[in-house]
């Protein structure tokens, strides 16, 4: 068996892990501390179970945080890349949101009923993104799984398609994935009772031969895909594959979701804009209120005769679509103010040119001291990947995850100030990210290679 792990001595990682875990637990006694008095009502001491995924030995409490810095409870100051996994990708509090926050709270947050805002609010997406009709949601997961009943409502037809390697949310029609060419639950769902199989159909990334293939079947409602897939380390489209999807799609008389919870990276309009797709439904979720939790959905007009059709076939009662917190008046301000202020030309410019620089520094460093790694970008987001040429489809990026030493430079980087997203090496650039933080970073990756190589 081979002693290392992507030009990695599997000593070297051990070694790295067990002192900067050492190092973590010694530099962060208060969040030790909360995590520890927090398990009296939470378990394992979090407020939502995946936060102790982190790969650090206990969760880090955040005492704040500011345009691209966090600093936590024991007092260390991060340089943060991470960005609340895009939630924050226009920085944390920008301004905008910050006086919405102040303005709003004094005249209500919750009515479940609309603002005047609405129409402005309208018009802005259908101005930024191309789609005439938008709905407003919580979060991406609940305008994915709104916008997936729609459309099985809209055709009739009971199942949708997938990517293998996908991630939409805790959208359960989506969590299945491919082994041997067979649809199969996504490994470690809990309290899955229904067979998710039967409702969806899974080919990978990149392949449009085994796509037209399903879709030929008839009974796909909708095609759910990220334009580049985003949650399974990065997997770009070759040349015109979603083009070729779009095309599919159209033939066989099947809707097409582009999700850009994620690829919002790309520019103001999304990859959708800047590639010039014209998706069924678009969804956008985490950063586009400015951090309040807000998700906004478009379709066509074609979608929304459908879905008159499809009410009025199905007569009085519940739509299975709700959540009494969507579209509230506080989430519609900061979707407006985000739009109108915050996601503008000039913040794109300055975020793709901050990680341009960074995807250009971390090729340097693998390159220096030639590494069998490589880095991947959509706009202002880019990922190192552990693994020598960038994968096709999510078969290929489950493999050049490697967990330990990945865990390794996360703590390593953590240990010294910087914070990337978990569970991948993906970074983002906000608007208050300086040419001085990336160049920081990238000096810091370079010593965790140069740490991680001692004494190959
Ligand atoms: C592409 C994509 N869609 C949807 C979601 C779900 O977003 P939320 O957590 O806001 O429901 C995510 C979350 O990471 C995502 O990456």
């Amino acid at each position: 068996m081979s002693s290392s792990i992507a030009g990695i001595e599997k000593a070297r990682i051990e070694a790295c892990l067990k002192a900067e875990t050492a190092r973590f637990i010694d530099r962060n006694p208060r969040s030790r501390q909360l995590g520890q008095e927090a398990k009296a009502h939470f378990p394992d001491g979090v407020p939502m179970h995946w936060m102790t995924d982190w790969g650090t030995p206990f969760p880090l409490f955040v005492a704040e945080a500011t345009g691209a810095r966090l600093t936590d409870v024991d007092g260390n100051a991060y340089r943060d890349f991470c960005l609340g996994d895009t939630g924050s990708m226009f920085g944390h509090s920008p301004a905008p949101i910050m006086e919405v926050l102040a303005r709003q709270g004094g005249h209500g947050l919750t009515y479940m009923l609309p603002t005047e805002d609405v129409p402005v609010i309208g018009r802005l997406l259908a101005e930024r993104f191309g789609l005439p009709q938008w709905q407003v949601a919580a979060t991406a997961t609940d305008a994915n799984r709104f916008a997936l009943r729609w459309a099985r409502a809209i055709t009739g037809r009971p199942k949708i398609l997938v990517f293998n390697g996908c991630y939409h949310g805790t959208v359960d029609e989506t969590f299945v994935r491919l082994r041997d060419g067979r649809v199969i639950h996504r490994p470690g769902l809990l309290g899955q009772v229904t067979d998710l199989t039967t409702g969806a159909h899974v080919v990978e990334f990149n392949d449009l031969p085994a796509l037209e293939a399903a879709l030929a079947e008839g009974d796909v409602a909708c095609v759910i895909t990220e334009p580049a897939l985003t949650n399974i380390g990065m997997v770009l489209p070759d040349e015109g594959f979603i083009e070729g999807v779009q095309a599919a799609c159209r033939r066989t008389g099947t809707l097409l979701l582009i999700d850009e919870t994620h690829t919002i990276s790309t520019g103001p309009g999304g990859w959708t804009r800047k590639h010039g797709l014209s998706p069924d439904f678009f969804v956008v979720g985490k950063a586009i209120a400015g951090g309040v939790p807000c998700a906004v959905w478009g379709f066509t007009d074609a979608i929304a005769a459908g879905m008159k059709i499809a009410r009025e076939k199905a007569g009085p009662g519940h739509s299975g679509m709700g959540t009494t917190l969507s579209a509230n008046a506080l989430a519609l301000r900061a979707l407006r103010a985000n739009l109108e202020q915050v996601m503008t030309d000039a913040a794109y410019d300055h975020m793709l040119a901050m990680s341009d620089r960074l995807a250009a520094g971390i090729r340097a460093v693998i390159a220096g001291n030639s590494l069998p790694w490589h880095v991947s970008a959509v706009g202002a987001r880019a990922e190192f990947v552990c693994g020598p040429v960038p994968p096709r489809n999510g078969a290929e990026a489950a493999v050049s995850m490697h967990g330990d030493l990945e865990a390794a430079i996360h703590l390593y980087l953590m240990n010294r100030g910087f914070l990337i997203a978990p569970f991948h090496n993906m970074t983002l650039t906000c608007p208050a990210t300086t040419a001085e933080d990336v160049d920081a970073l990238v000096a810091c990756i370079a010593a965790a290679c140069g740490d991680l190589l001692a004494g190959a």
